[in-house]
């Protein structure tokens, strides 16, 4: 029916990167300057519906029941409109299941299920690499949260970005992890990771290094997820986060996504290490800290970083599926 092919809604899970992704070598296309390795997170997610009208003289976005600015979602939906051969303006609602812009990957789960609603309602069939790329030119990390589990998404080297795509590595099945999320602020974050990266490379001393060593970081996480040795694949995400603040902070003018909280979580989650129980810390351009560790641990982790002062709530999640049509 016309109903049908002009309507889609899509679910996307949040991801939270263990190598990170900072810093771009193409601005207007989002080509990564490095490559990253992320998991997919089930408790968080966007269902976005779009729906193409015949006639309608403009774009309108409602994010969680509220009228957004339409200009950055209009320049992603132009590409699907050239890509299906239609003028068609749309109407996209979209929903997240936890606080938008603050830290959670509100961007990679809903540019991954804008990607899939809006080219499944233009009656395009994009398959897995294609819609990565597409989802990319929302934002970098919505490339890989169209995948479930563990996902690697490539730095590509080609111009054109047609090497610059996300790839599952393990099933969540695979290798069962649990990550407690710390949230030490509700507000949207001041400083988006977009506007945060732009203009990076000549604004950190320390930005050829962090590109230069990005290639090492991931081959170690790689054999360490194929090993399933949480040990290494927790330090090495400690690590990349570290890194990558150390980065936001050296940059002119330095970024600091930290309060109070966040400092008091990350010593929890070392304290707990120090008595025993395997859980590493992660943070991404916010306040919120991810610890990751085995199931079993999950309550006791969780009950830690609850009464760490400052700590407002937290969220737990086991490992996340990839992005499906919901109608
Ligand atoms: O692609 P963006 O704009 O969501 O940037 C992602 C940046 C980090 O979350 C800090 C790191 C990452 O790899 O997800």
């Amino acid at each position: 029916s016309a109903r049908s092919t002009h309507s889609c809604t899509a679910r996307a899970h949040s991801n939270i990167a263990l190598i990170k992704y900072w810093g771009k070598r193409d601005d207007r296309l989002k080509l990564p300057a490095v490559g990253s390795i992320s998991i997919t997170l089930d408790a968080l997610y966007s269902d976005t519906r779009v729906s193409f009208f015949p006639g309608a003289a403009q774009d309108s976005v409602d994010i969680g029941g509220r009228k957004t600015d339409p200009a950055p979602f209009t320049a992603f939906l132009d590409l699907v409109r050239a890509r299906a051969g239609i003028d068609y303006r749309a109407r996209v609602e979209s929903w997240n299941n936890f606080p938008t812009g603050a830290g959670l990957a509100s961007s990679a789960s809903g540019f991954a299920a804008l990607a899939l609603a809006a080219t499944r309602a233009a009656g395009l069939d994009l398959d897995a690499r294609e819609l990565s790329i597409l989802a990319r030119q929302g934002s970098g990390s919505a490339a890989r949260s169209l995948f479930g589990g563990f996902v690697e998404m490539h730095r590509g080297t080609r111009d054109d970005g047609s090497d610059a795509f996300a790839e599952p590595m393990l099933d969540a099945a695979e290798w069962p992890l649990d990550i407690v999320v710390a949230i030490t602020d509700r507000a949207p974050k001041t400083v988006n990771s977009s506007t945060g990266m732009s203009g990076l490379a000549d604004r950190s001393d320390y930005y050829n290094a962090w590109v230069s060593h990005a290639d090492g970081d991931l081959d170690a996480m790689r054999e360490s997820i194929a090993a399933r040795d949480f040990e290494t694949v927790g330090a090495l995400a400690e690590m990349s986060c570290l890194k990558l603040h150390g980065l936001m902070m050296s940059t002119r003018p330095g970024l600091i996504y930290w309060n109070p909280a966040t400092v008091a979580a990350m010593q929890a989650v070392r304290a707990l290490r120090s008595d025993g129980v395997p859980v590493y810390f992660t943070i991404d351009a916010g306040p919120q800290v991810k610890a990751i560790c085995p199931p079993e641990h999950t309550a006791t982790v969780e009950q830690a970083l609850a009464g760490v002062p400052g700590v407002l709530d937290t969220r737990r999640s086991a490992l996340g599926p990839a992005a499906y049509v919901l109608d």
